[in-house]
């Protein structure tokens, strides 16, 4: 085992992304912030337009915790997965720092397992494995495992995890998952754990690819336009819950017309909508806003969509 830590510690010195900035920092909220970024979007995303500006704003948890949601919510326009944000913000304001154990870390909220394991080794040097996609995979291809559960990952983990380096441990195994064993090319002969490898013979068998099913949701939006403003209303529903956006209606309004489609796909299905603008005789909804107001609301990526749309709309007429 010892060797098999040294084959890591040395390719990740070489080969590692060391100088991604949630590595050369102690700073646990930072950690937390990249940690929470990543765990649905590429780290080339979270580094080039998240990390950084969310930073530049909220630079400490304390200040994140003051903050309006609604700004927080700016910040994180486009990233998706929106109850990330309005978790963060929630743990920011209920604690003053973040606890190092991983059972009270688990207890914040959106704090999954993973997540309270990544920071207890990122911030606070616990001797703990972490568990995400990269390292799951590797896991599978090391003992041949097609359809292991969490309980069986988790030991492994802990079983193979370096407790005298588990910092560059943890982050070499994500590189290694990211960078050599991919999921459809990986590059055994290059690998530091080829020798311990039992998957090795055949790696893209493990683990077994789940078939999953995308549906479409089809939706009328409706954008009722009164005096060059458009109308628009704050989510109140769990999906996309705080953001601002268009309406839907079952049926749209005889009066108005229809400007085209935007789709968008999401991790569990695809968004298709049918957009129609209704120019209204009188102020009938609540909050109309300019586009340039429109600009500052924290909308998601379809509502955007939506709004190009209607630009491209009106330009050619
Ligand atoms: N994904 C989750 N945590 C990460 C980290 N620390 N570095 C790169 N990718 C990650």
């Amino acid at each position: 085992m010892k060797q098999t830590h040294q084959l890591i510690q040395k390719w990740y010195k070489d080969h590692g992304r060391v100088d991604l900035p949630w590595r050369t920092t102690n700073d646990p909220y930072h950690i937390y912030l990249s940690e929470v970024m990543l765990q649905q979007t590429q780290v080339k995303t979270v580094l080039e337009r998240y990390y950084f500006p969310f930073l530049k704003k909220f630079p400490t948890l304390k200040k994140l915790g003051n903050a309006p949601l609604d700004d927080v919510l700016k910040m994180w326009e486009g990233l998706g997965y929106y109850n990330r944000a309005k978790n963060l913000h929630k743990t920011a304001g209920a604690v003053n720092e973040l606890p190092s154990d991983i059972d009270a870390l688990i207890k914040l909220p959106g704090i999954g397992k993973n997540t309270a394991h990544a920071v207890a080794t990122f911030a606070f040097k616990k001797p703990v494995p972490i568990m995400e996609a990269n390292v799951k995979r590797i896991l599978c291809r090391l003992n041949k495992l097609k359809t292991p559960t969490d309980k069986t990952l988790w030991e492994i983990a802990y079983n193979l995890v370096d407790k005298e380096n588990p910092f560059e441990y943890n982050q070499a195994m994500m590189d290694l998952g990211a960078i050599l064993c991919t999921p459809k090319d990986p590059r055994c002969k290059v690998c530091p754990l080829c020798d311990i490898c039992q998957g090795k013979d055949e790696p893209t068998l493990y683990p077994r690819k789940k078939k999953h099913v995308v549906s479409t949701r089809e939706q009328n939006i409706m954008i009722s336009v009164y005096n060059d403003k458009l109308s628009l209303t704050q989510r109140s529903g769990k999906f996309l819950h705080g953001l601002w956006g268009f309406p839907s209606l079952d049926v749209p309004l005889c009066a108005s017309e229809y400007i085209g489609d935007v789709s968008h796909a999401y991790t569990h299905f695809k968004l298709k909508c049918k957009v129609y603008v209704y120019n209204a005789p009188n102020k009938k909804e609540e909050h109309y806003f300019t586009i340039a107001q429109i600009q500052k609301l924290a909308i998601s990526k379809v509502d955007d969509k939506i709004v190009k749309l209607y630009l491209d709309t009106i330009q050619t007429y």
